[in-house]
């Protein structure tokens, strides 16, 4: 082990006395045998999941070199398994159908449910047969735009459990987005919910998706079912804020609720179908079907740099195998832990962290339905108190925003049971993690900061708790698998310390496939740039003792609260306003959310602008995006710095953004004087 110093912080003890890895030999030594021989490496590991068939063809087979023709990734040719069977079946068969899967805990504290494995599978196998009657067979993708109730995990896996690819909208999306998403998926069933209280706010989400399906039906997509969870009448509804003043929530239960106090829903028979109706007339038993491993599990849309969302497809045995071996390995998880991961299903870390990777290993884990500062700001931390949660995981926007409160919201609960605490979502600055290290982990745990990517399935890089020595704010080594190098702008590998565009020269088990429906859109983005090469998008650097920093998007990709938006989508956006002529949106760098949107605006002939075109702006992103990607600055922009083949300069956006006039050479812009005018027209809230 290496001196611990302010920079540097060894394993916890306690983990590494443990650990399924617990020096840095031995990471070293497993991470050289998984790319000398990732047959070996892997075929070891294959042995714990129940395949059908066993390989007949490669193990693995691919090619990354764009020059040499189509970029392909297979593993396990010819082996047929399921997942949902390996993530529940094989445990109940073992004897652990009374295992709880999920701690349930609800917006308010005082709803919460008991989950076991058992129980879970035969949900699971009902919603399977729910679907079969439905039609819905091997291939169809099924829509699923639902709260973080276990009914998401059962949807998931039924659906998995058949042979259909499930495409999760994440609940905080608009109409619009879940519509695209829809109509781009030519999905045949959506499960939905009625509402959902989120802290003090209601998020109707049936009514969103009985928006959402109006648009496809304008677009002639049939869907056959809309499958609604009845869940508004099993919570507590928020009470009112103490400070006397109406929570948000008493505002929709004026116009949401009856007399009675019932949510009321709009309800459609040719499609809409009670869940829990729907449950009661089908057996809870339901045989897999045996899939080859490479067919689709799932798609997950993310930003692309068009603006159109790409459906990032992953498929069956690669990303069971790595879900569950980075699971293991990167919170070092053992049976007896508790694990809790904050992230909603609806983003990729849900999919590999709240669903597959815990329920591959037999894992207990806390489901957790709420947000972290409702009740109280001290949410998180009584919920590891009351489960005794082990492993932790969250983003480092939620700890920048836990961080304003102080350390006595944490201080008052018992966090002794902690062990492993994870991060991910966007780089940790290393005030945020020594926060979490100190206050939340009592200078007794291993941090785990995780880089990966929707498209990467898994942790690509990341510390392992039990061996690793951490630098706050590096993500460290990579994982079993993965192959790092970083490039320069004209493809050359920077070898030793440098910074350069994060790559991966191979391919893992867990990596994406291809975009759903655009092979071609899947080879450009990341193969493209560098021959040979999996581009991530980010750039990185190397320090002199072979730690990776990752240093965020080199793309026109933005991180808001560890959701990456792309620039194009919000421009677009903006530009569907009649007022609007032109839009150029950039990041500025924000103290919780990381960053966060600033936008410049050229307006039409004869409009001014007013608080009430800000105010319709705004809208017009949450409404086409959703509430999370409403911009936080509008400026007005008679021109923008454009060079003279019309590009625009987003640096000098960015720097205006921020109020710094160390603009660089602004000698190519077709009109120089627009970047001064553009400064004085800066915001007066941007000044703060
Ligand atoms: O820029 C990196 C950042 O998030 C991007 C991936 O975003 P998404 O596909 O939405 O997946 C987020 C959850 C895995 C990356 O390209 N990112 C994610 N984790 C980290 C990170 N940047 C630095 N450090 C991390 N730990």
């Amino acid at each position: 082990m290496p001196m611990e110093t302010a920079n540097m912080f060894n394993p916890a003890s306690k983990v590494s006395k443990i650990s399924h890895c617990s020096s840095m030999e031995q990471y070293k030594q497993m991470h050289d045998k998984s790319l000398k021989d990732p047959e070996a490496f892997w075929g070891e590991i294959t042995k714990e999941f129940h395949f059908e068939e066993k390989v007949k063809g490669k193990f693995l087979d691919y090619n990354f070199d764009i020059t040499k023709g189509k970029i392909f990734v297979r593993w396990l040719e010819g082996a047929k398994t399921n997942i949902c069977y390996n993530c529940l079946d094989r445990h109940v068969l073992a004897g652990k159908g009374d295992q709880v899967a999920f701690y349930w805990e609800g917006n308010d504290p005082a709803d919460a449910e008991v989950v076991t494995y058992g129980e879970l599978l035969k949900d699971v196998c009902r919603v399977a047969n729910v679907l079969k009657a439905k039609g819905v067979a091997k291939g169809d993708r099924v829509a699923i735009y639902m709260p973080m109730v276990k009914h998401l995990v059962v949807a998931m896996l039924a659906v998995a459990r058949i042979g259909a690819v499930h495409s999760i909208v994440f609940g905080g999306y608009s109409a619009d987005s879940l519509a695209d998403r829809m109509m781009d998926a030519q999905a045949s069933v959506l499960i939905t919910a009625d509402a959902v209280w989120r802290g003090p706010k209601l998020i109707a989400l049936k009514e969103i998706a009985d928006d959402a399906l109006k648009l496809c039906s304008a677009k002639d997509l049939k869907v056959k079912m809309n499958l609604v969870v009845q869940h508004m009448n099993k919570v507590t509804a928020p009470q009112p804020a103490s400070n006397g003043t109406a929570a948000n929530g008493n505002v929709a239960k004026k116009t949401h609720f009856d007399d009675k106090g019932n949510f009321k829903v709009n309800w459609d028979p040719s499609v809409d179908v009670w869940w829990h109706e729907a449950l009661s007339t089908v057996s809870s038993e339901c045989d897999p079907v045996w899939m080859d491993t490479e067919d689709p599990l799932f798609m997950l849309y993310t930003s692309g740099s068009t603006g159109k969302p790409k459906g990032v497809q992953h498929t069956i045995g690669g990303y069971m195998l790595y879900t569950a071996t980075t699971f293991k390995y990167s919170f070092d998880y053992h049976q007896g832990d508790v694990y809790f991961c904050t992230a909603d299903i609806g983003w990729i870390t849900g999919h590999s962290y709240v669903t597959y990777g815990p329920l591959l290993n037999g894992a207990t884990s806390v489901l957790f339905e709420g947000v972290p500062t409702y009740p109280h700001t001290g949410r998180f931390w009584e919920i590891i108190e009351k489960y005794k949660v082990s492993k932790f995981y969250t983003a480092p926007t939620a700890i920048r925003a836990l961080m304003k409160f102080g350390d006595e919201p944490v201080k008052k609960y018992d966090l002794s049971s902690l062990a492993v605490l994870g991060s991910v979502g966007e780089p940790i600055n290393p005030e945020a993690w020594l926060w979490y290290y100190r206050v939340v982990g009592d200078s007794n745990v291993s941090i785990v900061d995780t880089f990966w990517q929707t498209e990467t399935g898994g942790h690509v890089i990341t510390p392992l708790p039990g061996a690793t020595p951490c630098k706050p704010g590096s993500a460290c080594f990579p994982f079993f698998g993965v192959d790092v190098a970083l490039l320069d702008e004209e493809g050359r590998e920077i070898k030793g310390e440098g910074e350069g565009y994060l790559v991966f020269c191979r391919p893992w088990p867990g990596m994406m496939r291809t975009v759903y429906g655009n092979h071609e859109r899947f080879e450009t983005t990341y193969f493209k740039k560098f021959p040979g090469f999996y581009c991530t998008g980010d750039g990185a650097r190397r320090d002199s003792d072979g730690y990776i920093w990752v240093t965020g998007r080199i793309d026109d990709m933005l991180n808001v609260s560890g959701h990456l938006l792309s620039t194009a989508q919000v421009e677009s956006s903006l530009v569907e306003h009649p007022s609007v002529a032109e839009a150029a949106a950039v990041a500025r760098p924000h103290s919780i959310k990381g960053e966060c949107l600033y936008c410049f605006v050229t307006l039409t002939e004869g409009n001014s602008f007013e608080d009430k075109l800000i105010a319709e702006l705004k809208n017009k992103v949450r409404s086409k995006i959703g509430a999370f990607a409403s911009p936080d600055f509008i400026q007005l922009a008679p021109g923008l710095p454009k060079t003279r083949s019309g590009k625009i300069m987003r640096r000098v956006l960015r720097k205006i953004a921020v109020g710094d006039k160390d603009f660089g050479d602004i000698s190519t812009l077709a009109d120089p004087s627009i970047v001064e005018k553009l400064f004085e027209l800066r915001p007066k809230e941007s000044k703060k």
